[in-house]
């Protein structure tokens, strides 16, 4: 299993999901215009919840402590490994002793028009080092894919990337916890 959606109610979804949305509009409005686009805007965890305080029932449902966090405002994300900063190649990554692998993304516009891919690579494969291990589309094999449609939780260590269907940018949080959120992925 590479994803899953993520149990909650409607209800407090709705709530949050409005919450998320208001300070979304507020952090992009103080962006400059031109790096609007392709954007992991890193978010300070205390001011999140301040601004999102419904989350916080989310959190203690299932006992989880946000560790990090962005709000991602793209319209394309390559082919890459998550962790994957002081990884060499991707065998050196498949080595590395690794305690988390879970992200959860939170859908805020435009997702439902996007599409998230999980690839394999081939034997033969390139990568491209940019901070993050990337890797050329090319040399990669799908393996399974979503539509980012409600609260998901995904296997980051797994080479994966977004494409947006339309003109508009994808906009949605990645959060990551203090420990493995392995409950949501049950
Ligand atoms: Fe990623």
């Amino acid at each position: 299993m590479l994803y899953k959606k993520i149990v909650i109610s409607d209800d407090l979804w709705q709530i949050i999901r409005n919450e998320m949305t208001m300070f979304a509009i507020s952090k992009i409005q103080s962006l400059d215009k031109p790096t609007i686009i392709q954007n992991a805007i890193s978010i300070p965890r205390d001011q999140f919840i301040m601004n999102v305080p419904s989350f916080n029932q989310f959190l203690d449902q299932y006992e989880l402590k946000i560790n990090n966090l962005w709000l991602s405002v793209t319209k394309r994300i390559g082919p890459h490994l998550d962790f994957s900063e002081d990884s060499t190649d991707y065998d050196d990554y498949q080595n590395k002793p690794r305690t988390r692998s879970l992200a959860t993304n939170w859908p805020i516009f435009n997702t439902e028009n996007s599409s998230t891919i999980f690839y394999t690579p081939r034997p033969d494969h390139r990568f491209i080092k940019k901070g993050l291990l990337g890797f050329n589309e090319n040399d990669l094999d799908i393996i399974d894919q979503f539509t980012l449609e409600s609260p998901t939780v995904m296997r980051a260590d797994v080479i994966h990337s977004v494409k947006v269907l339309n003109d508009l940018p994808r906009i949605s949080y990645s959060i990551r916890y203090t420990s493995e959120p392995t409950i949501l992925f049950k």
